[in-house]
């Protein structure tokens, strides 16, 4: 593979300190994700209506959960590179991917759909099923990627 012939994969596979580095990289990046995505997806189900709006919600914390995927997905490929093969053979795999993938389409079809309208339910307690929906997808997507992640972990 490619990835694993790379100048990288060597680095990643030979230098000393860099793969237990970048796995912690790795999990500060997936708590930066999941932490935030899990606040607002319980906002979705309305946990602390009373103190902030959807909007609000949204402007804080998705940018954070966005800074998060983009070191989550930097530091997975990079881990990725020493032995892509071997990982690439696990039986978790492609559950990882899929699960990724769903929880990106879940976002993008919330996004623009049901958040489109959002300025007819940001305070409300209730809000739309589309929303309490996508809020239930995201949850357990990123929890089967974590599960996934863990399972491909140290082959
Ligand atoms: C492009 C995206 C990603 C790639 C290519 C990737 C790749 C990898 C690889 C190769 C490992 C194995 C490290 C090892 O053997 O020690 C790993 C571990 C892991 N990944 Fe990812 N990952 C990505 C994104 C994510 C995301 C978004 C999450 C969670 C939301 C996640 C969760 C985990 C977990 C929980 C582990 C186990 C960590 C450990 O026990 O040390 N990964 N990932």
């Amino acid at each position: 593979m490619r990835l694993q012939a790379s100048a990288l994969g060597d680095l990643v596979r030979n230098a000393e300190y860099i793969y237990p580095i970048l796995e912690s990289v790795h999990i500060l990046g997936i708590a930066l994700l999941v932490g935030p995505a899990f606040t607002f997806d319980f906002r979705l189900l309305g946990v602390g209506h009373r103190v902030l709006s959807i909007t609000t919600a949204a402007r804080y914390l998705l940018p954070v959960s966005h800074v998060g995927l983009i070191v989550a997905a930097i530091t997975g490929i990079t881990l990725l590179s020493a032995q892509a093969t071997v990982v690439a053979d696990t039986g978790a795999a492609p559950w990882k991917l899929a699960l990724l993938i769903l929880a990106g389409l879940n976002a993008l079809v919330f996004h623009y759909g049901v958040y489109r309208h959002v300025d007819r339910w940001t305070d409300a307690a209730v809000t739309p099923i589309a929303a309490r929906v996508a809020a239930g997808v995201s949850m357990t997507a990123w929890t089967g990627v974590i599960l996934a992640g863990r399972f491909l972990a140290y082959t």
